[in-house]
């Protein structure tokens, strides 16, 4: 089977012959990203289909071991199309095209046909492989090659020196905290848009966080921001390169370091975005990242946290091993946690990040889609090509809309089964985070008109074109 696998295109991957094995059906239902395969005898005419639900009970009744291949395995298809049919809304989320013999001639694909969520994994032949191999190997838990090959390879591709995997990017920014002896008594900077996770460590830490608005055209932490929020108490500061959008880590890491403060960079949302050519992640202190299912790169959960000193990383390590050295078992010098990784997920983020670039470029492609079909509808604005030295990736597409359709656009989105995100709201307003907030009007305004567009694998040109008449139908009125 061919190695490269394109996102968003008719699947003709999903595909094969009648005496390959289940596992093979497996691996092409995966690649071809429509959750089944189609399966053809020898004169190409179509037999019937394997889902992978089917396989699934297939697998936990052991039936692959009767030498069942995937012509006994296939079962009938609901709906054919035929060669020449107009395939417009055949109501169905894909449908083999056959010709007058028979003959599995195309898939017809129409990804609006079913719900299609923000964002959702794509895992290939090559991460089943690797999962089952980890599986095989019996090294389940948190030792085994997979990790240190994840670690390894993870610090290369992000340009750091020390990669320390964990159970998710939430713990590994606690981590990164707790390693570098930011504790009670201490603040910690941390922009006012973002994720909870971001300043929830703080607390867990012990530390005081200190919050400041985002910049209006990077939406990130600007450096003279940074500096003003400087206090005697400043240990730390949390630049978050959210929504794949690099904060200008030259800068920052030129006031922290004459200030003397430690950069815990919060890369969650930005695997492989660049500042001034290099990734993100890899200028802090510490970087840290997250795998949970909707990222660039997933674990199912996950984490990371980079490093580029090895006693800081020696460090990082034994706190995430309960606080034990490797050389000196049951042996505690001071307070740690399990906050390990397990080899199986680590087995799933080789594959993801061999894959990362094939994911990156299908999410612009996402990104380029909606700005086509998108433009120019009242009220709707998408974000301002970043300055040359930022080199953001898309995670989410994001774009803002009038703060009082934004609601109604949801509705309207969720009615074609397409879900459309608002933002994170700005933490100054919750009740978790008031006794910390500040006024954050950028912040404020990104919060309330900010929609994220779904960059699923399936998104393709039709759901953008969706997206573009619901939209329109919403914006259009009195905008
Ligand atoms: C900016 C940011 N930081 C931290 C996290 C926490 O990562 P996790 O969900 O893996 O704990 C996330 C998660 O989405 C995030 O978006």
């Amino acid at each position: 089977m061919a190695d490269g696998i394109t996102l968003g295109t008719v699947a003709q991957r999903a595909h094969c012959a009648a005496d390959a094995s289940l596992f093979d059906a497996i691996e092409r239902a995966l690649d071809g990203g429509l959750g089944r395969c189609y399966v053809t005898d020898a004169s190409e005419k179509l037999i019937g289909e394997i889902t992978l639900d089917d396989a699934r009970a297939l697998i936990r009744d052991g039936a692959y071991l009767s030498g069942l291949n995937a012509g006994t395995a296939a079962k009938p298809v609901a709906k054919t199309l035929n060669k020449g049919d107009a395939l417009m809304d055949f109501g169905a989320m894909c449908a083999p095209v056959l010709d007058k013999n028979g003959a599995l001639v195309d898939i017809a694909v129409d990804q609006t046909a079913s719900f299609l969520p923000v964002a959702e994994p794509y895992l290939s032949h090559k991460e089943f492989r690797n999962v089952v191999d980890a599986f095989l190997s019996t090294w389940i838990s948190s030792q085994g090659q997979y990790i240190r090959d994840f670690e390894a390879l993870f610090a290369k591709r992000m340009q750091a020196g020390y990669g320390i995997a964990t159970s998710n990017g939430t713990v590994s920014l606690h981590l990164a905290m707790v390693g570098l002896g930011i504790g009670p008594g201490d603040e910690v900077i941390v922009p006012d848009l973002t994720f909870a996770a971001s300043i929830n460590t703080i607390i867990h830490a012990g530390a005081t966080p200190v919050i400041v608005d985002v910049d209006p055209d990077t939406w990130v932490l600007d450096p003279a921001t940074f500096e003003k929020a400087i206090t005697p108490r400043t240990r730390g500061v949390m630049p978050v390169h959210v929504f794949g959008r690099p904060c200008p880590m030259t800068e920052i890491m030129e006031v922290a370091l004459r200030r003397g403060i430690y950069v815990i960079e919060d890369a969650a949302e930005s695997h492989g975005a660049t500042y001034d050519g290099r990734p993100v992640g890899s200028f802090g202190h510490t970087g840290s990242f997250s795998f949970f299912g909707n990222k660039n790169v997933t674990t199912g959960e996950g984490g990371m946290v980079l490093a580029n000193e090895s006693e800081l990383a020696e460090r990082l390590r034994v706190l995430r091993d309960h606080g034990m050295k490797p050389e000196k078992r049951y042996w505690h010098d001071e307070v740690g946690y399990n906050y390990r990784m397990t080899n199986l997920q680590a087995a799933i983020g080789v594959a993801q990040l061999e894959r990362l670039d094939e994911t990156l470029a299908h999410r612009e492609r996402c990104a380029k889609l909606y700005r086509e079909k998108m433009e120019g509808i009242p009220g709707l604005t998408f974000p301002k090509p970043m300055g040359k030295r930022y080199g953001p990736v898309t995670w989410f597409v994001c774009a803002q809309v009038p703060a009082d359709k934004r609601v109604a656009l949801i509705a309207a989105c969720k009615e074609h089964a397409i879900d459309l995100r608002p933002f994170f709201n700005g933490l100054s307003i919750m009740p978790a985070y008031r006794r910390y907030g500040r006024p954050c009007p950028t912040s404020d305004h990104l919060s309330r008109t900010g929609v994220n567009l779904p960059t699923s694998p399936r998104v393709d040109e039709k759901v953008a074109s969706v997206m573009a008449e619901v939209f329109l139908k919403v914006l259009g009125k009195n905008s």
